[in-house]
């Protein structure tokens, strides 16, 4: 087949919620669409349970789920789907981001019951800054939940996104009774925990065809009307264009517990949803359907077992064909690597291949070659852009408890923030070291693997530290800046300077002071 024609048949995307609110129920539904797996209960959910937060051997142990479900791949109706996995607990946020870097466009689940909550929200901004497409689920139709209006509006209130219903609930909870697609005039009737992946649609000639009233009832119907006419008045048709700029979100309802509603929501993911993308690097955009291979890591996982010490690295493909066995130029390091064995996914099964194509995501086993956002191409000297580091939310600073040790302690702490386990700041001149993180668990498990793999004694001290912000502006004016405020000045991995401000005060005076320097929460922010 050629380039393009694989191109156009790959969908890359993953699925993102607040935790509880059906992303492993939904992933399992799409398998069973794809035929990848016959029984529900086969995806394990990579959430971590709250009763183990103090037990970070088993919240590594149950991360090491999420590598096998890193990506699932399933053919639906001749397209190639992605599904890259992302993990549920809030500590792990940022490898969340990351994975949205490598994505095309995302489906976003909903409880209908608890709206958008807090986690949606951060997500939601990651995907507005890199004008990700969106598709939103609202899941659990089946329990008493919010109005279907007010979870539009929150939805565009909370995310900062216009949404465009096409399918509209007909109740909620225990008197569901199913959804009415608003494109095609059918109704998809609701029956409770399906096993089968048929749905009962109706088509109809319409809101206003009697044989809507024999079937939901009259008083049903009636308000169906209502909020159907509602609705195309408001909304009209969807605008696909719209979509893929990110300017639009579609809106599904269902129940992925009761696998249903689901179908629809694949068939329209699978005609409107982009193929792999052009992306930007430092230099220019790279399209897919250039013939030289390249693609970037976007997530590193180590293996725990101390007899093991490899670690996998999460290579998306961005142009051309990425071969077994063919050199390849690793542009930070200029150092040529070659993959005997790249592995793909296929539902809950590794595979080596020998050839990925753009969308395709390939595990490469790495001895400490890669960090995140390398780039690997046939020799062009491409750095990708738009894999940026966000700032943390927990600083502390590393203390090293054996002064003979310090320098595996060093390389320790390079090569775990390498993987992306947390953000480390330099102090310079000097040897503070700063690490930031989302969650307290990252630092129990720094704390952990610094002593058993490297070998490391060390002690993690609160520093308060409210934000870490990259600068942009005149250079002048930053370096008067910087001399300024030294004490609060330190580097990131790729020696960008940060200014830890204290409190939010801080950064606000700062800010007003001076005018002629932006702050920003994230390493990238022109993409
Ligand atoms: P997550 O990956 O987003 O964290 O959510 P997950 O799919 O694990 O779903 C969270 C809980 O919500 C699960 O129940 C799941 O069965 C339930 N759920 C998912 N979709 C629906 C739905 O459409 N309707 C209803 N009523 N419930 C739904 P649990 O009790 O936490 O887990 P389990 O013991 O059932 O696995």
């Amino acid at each position: 087949m050629s380039l393009e024609k694989e191109i156009e048949k790959r969908k890359t995307f993953a699925i993102i919620s607040h935790p509880d609110a059906g992303k492993t129920t939904l992933t399992e539904k799409f398998l069973l669409f794809g035929g990848q797996i016959q029984t529900a209960g086969a995806v394990k959910s990579n959430k971590i349970k709250k009763t183990a937060a103090s037990d970070f051997m088993e919240i590594e142990k149950q991360r090491g789920i999420s590598v096998a479900t890193s990506v699932m791949t399933f053919e639906y109706k001749n397209k190639l789907v992605n599904i890259l996995d992302t993990p549920g607990h809030k500590d792990f946020a940022e490898d969340t981001y990351r994975t949205l870097t490598a994505v095309d466009s995302v489906i976003l689940v909903i409880d209908c019951v608890k709206g958008v909550e807090e986690q949606t929200e951060r997500l939601m901004e990651v995907c507005r800054m890199r004008k990700t497409p969106v598709i939103v689920f609202i899941n659990k139709m089946d329990r008493d939940g919010k109005d279907p209006f007010d979870l539009l509006d929150e939805l565009e209130n909370k995310l900062n996104i216009h949404v465009h219903p096409l399918s509209w609930p007909i109740n909620g909870g225990s008197d569901f009774k199913g959804v009415y697609l608003l494109h095609d005039h059918s109704l998809n009737l609701f029956e409770s925990q399906k096993t089968k992946i048929t749905d009962d649609i109706v088509n109809l000639n319409g809101v206003n065809d009697p044989k809507l009233d024999d079937l939901v009832g009259v008083k049903d119907a009636s308000k169906l009307r209502e909020d159907a006419e509602l609705i195309e008045g408001v909304y009209g048709d969807l605008n696909k264009e719209k979509y893929l700029k990110a300017d639009v979100a579609p809106v599904f309802f269902g129940s992925a517990l009761n696998n249903f509603g689901i179908r629809e929501l694949l068939d329209t993911f699978i005609e409107i949803a982009p193929t792999p993308l052009s992306r930007p690097t430092a230099s220019r955009a790279v399209e897919p359907t250039e013939q030289k291979f390249s693609g970037f890591i976007f997530k590193i996982h180590a293996n725990l077992d101390p007899k093991h010490r490899d670690r996998i690295a999460f290579l998306r493909v961005c142009s051309g064909r990425f071969e077994r066995n063919k050199p390849y130029e690793h542009t930070r390091l200029h150092k040529g690597l070659r993959f005997a064995n790249p592995y793909t996914f296929l539902a809950q099964s590794k595979e080596v291949v020998d050839y990925a194509y753009p969308g395709d995501v390939v595990g490469l086993y790495d001895t400490g070659n890669f960090k995140i956002g390398d780039t690997l191409t046939e020799g062009e000297d491409l750095q990708f852009k738009g894999i940026p580091s966000f700032s943390p939310e927990i600083f502390k600073e590393l203390i090293n408890l054996d002064p003979m040790k310090s320098k595996q302690l060093e390389k320790g702490i390079e090569q775990l923030t390498d993987e992306g386990l947390a953000s480390l700041f330099k102090q310079e001149p000097g040897s503070r070291r700063f690490v930031g993180t989302v969650g307290e668990l990252q630092f129990e498990v720094l704390q952990y693997r610094l002593e058993h793999e490297y070998n490391a004694k060390c002690r993690f001290e609160p520093r308060n530290i409210h934000k870490a912000c990259w600068m942009s502006g005149e250079e002048e004016v930053i370096r008067e800046f910087m001399k300024f405020r030294m004490n609060n000045i330190a580097f990131d991995k790729d020696n960008l300077p940060v200014f830890l401000a204290e409190t939010a005060f801080v950064l606000r005076m700062a800010q007003e002071n001076n005018p002629k320097i932006q702050f920003h929460l994230t390493s990238e922010f022109k993409l």
